[in-house]
């Protein structure tokens, strides 16, 4: 195996339906990303995306909130199960729970996330509604790495959505989880070569200092 045939071994959250999975484990499967997806692993023994990743032949399991009496109990045995496959990256996607600083501590440095919206702007629920209620032109989606803060950790690659006159938060939506379907494994791919990093709460890439997120406009970066 040459250092290019190299896969970064990687762990993905999911709650629901799981399309953005879904779009890393097909680039996976064509040799076009290169990650190895050790399991999927969500807090919803009936997520969709569980029995799409299983279909594509991806180890799946689930872990149900309920059966711990606290919150960080819960978040301990998630960590040891996501551990336990010794991933480089965890990666999450539509993963619908905030995980405690433990956990974030953890996988410092190397946990993503995608967020609906364009960050810092709409942190949390509804950003498709909120950016409709308050007129914006323009909106899109964020991939950053997770610190502590909730959607508050540096940026990497934005997509900018323009919001068209009849939009709804469905039809705008949908147009927003097509440009997360490009720039999230962008970004996967980015970290899994080596060429982005965080660092001292820095993003990095290719050993510059990003002063700004990565911008990606109508599917173009500039
Ligand atoms: C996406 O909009 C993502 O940004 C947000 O949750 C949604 C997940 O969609 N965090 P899917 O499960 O990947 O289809």
């Amino acid at each position: 195996m040459t250092v290019t045939d190299r896969k970064l071994p990687v762990v993905i959250l999911i709650s629901g339906t799981g399309s953005n999975m879904c779009r890393l484990a097909e680039l996976m499967q064509t040799g076009e990303l290169p990650i190895e997806i050790r399991a999927v692993i969500s807090d919803r023994a009936d997520a969709k995306g569980l029995v799409t990743a299983s279909g594509m032949g991806i180890k799946t399991e689930s872990l149900n909130p309920k059966a711990f009496a606290q919150r960080s109990e819960f978040d301990a045995a998630l960590a040891k199960k996501v551990s336990s496959y010794e991933p480089e990256l965890v990666i999450l996607a539509g993963f619908m729970r905030i995980l405690d600083s433990q956990f974030v501590s953890r996988f410092t440095d190397r946990m993503l996330n995608i967020h609906p919206s364009l960050l810092p702007r709409y942190p949390g629920l509804h950003t498709h509604q909120r950016a409709l209620d308050a007129g914006d032109e323009v909106h899109g989606a964020s991939v950053h790495f997770v610190t502590p803060e909730l959607d508050g950790g540096p940026v990497v690659i934005q997509a900018r959505v323009p919001v068209l006159k009849d939009d709804s938060a469905e039809s705008l939506a949908e147009r927003v989880l097509q440009q997360e379907h490009h720039i999230y494994p962008l970004a996967v791919q980015l970290f899994a070569e080596g060429r982005l990093r965080l660092r001292s709460g820095k993003v990095w890439l290719d050993d510059r200092e990003l002063n700004a997120p990565l911008q990606v406009m109508n599917g173009k970066t500039p």
